[in-house]
């Protein structure tokens, strides 16, 4: 029974300890910069939305609701915060949303129009940039929430007061 408990938690500790060295451990974005976020992404009917590392998917539900032909995909690594955004979805309206546990850098995002990304800057430069500027198409969006894309020439660094953190735009 002791070896079981230990094999849950060594099971728990590895599912937040490898996302977080991946991307970035789980911080989840602020909700009140929820509406910032979006007003910015200007979704459009029809459009695909990806969050890469989803958290609780928060991101991806606000943005089904906004714009619900949209197909909004939340993308992640942590067995629980998984669990969590499939057990949100059963009880939610937004059937337009879509949750893979899998690591975002392995998703192939050629038919994205907005992404959503809040990782950890090295990781950014590291291991995202290339992957987005090979794979982004044309006249699609990157939005990367509180960190730069180094590598990346923002079109929009929305930080409308001193407390608040910036969100990064990215144009392809
Ligand atoms: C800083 S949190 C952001 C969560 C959410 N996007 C939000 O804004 O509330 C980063 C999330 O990315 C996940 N993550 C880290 N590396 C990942 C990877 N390679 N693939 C998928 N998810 C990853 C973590 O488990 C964590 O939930």
């Amino acid at each position: 029974m002791e070896l079981f408990f230990v094999l849950i938690i060594l099971m728990l500790l590895v599912s937040f300890l490898i996302p977080a060295v991946s991307l970035a451990p789980w911080l989840p974005m602020w909700k009140k910069d929820l509406p910032r976020v979006f007003a910015l992404a200007k979704l459009q009917p029809k459009q695909v939305f990806y969050d890469l590392g989803c958290g609780d998917g928060r991101t991806v539900f606000y943005a089904a609701k906004q714009e619900p032909t949209i197909k909004a995909l939340g993308i992640e690594l942590s067995l629980p915060m998984f669990l969590i955004c499939q057990l949100k979805r059963l009880f939610s309206a937004q059937k337009n949303t879509k949750f893979l546990l899998k690591n975002a850098l392995k998703q192939n995002l050629s038919d994205a129009d907005v992404v959503f990304i809040y990782a950890l800057p090295d990781n950014l430069k590291k291991k995202v940039v290339s992957k987005l500027k090979q794979e982004m198409k044309k006249g699609s969006m990157v939005i990367s929430y509180a960190f730069k894309i180094e590598g990346l020439e923002p079109v929009i660094i929305d930080k409308p007061a001193q407390h608040l953190l910036p969100v990064n735009v990215y144009q392809f």
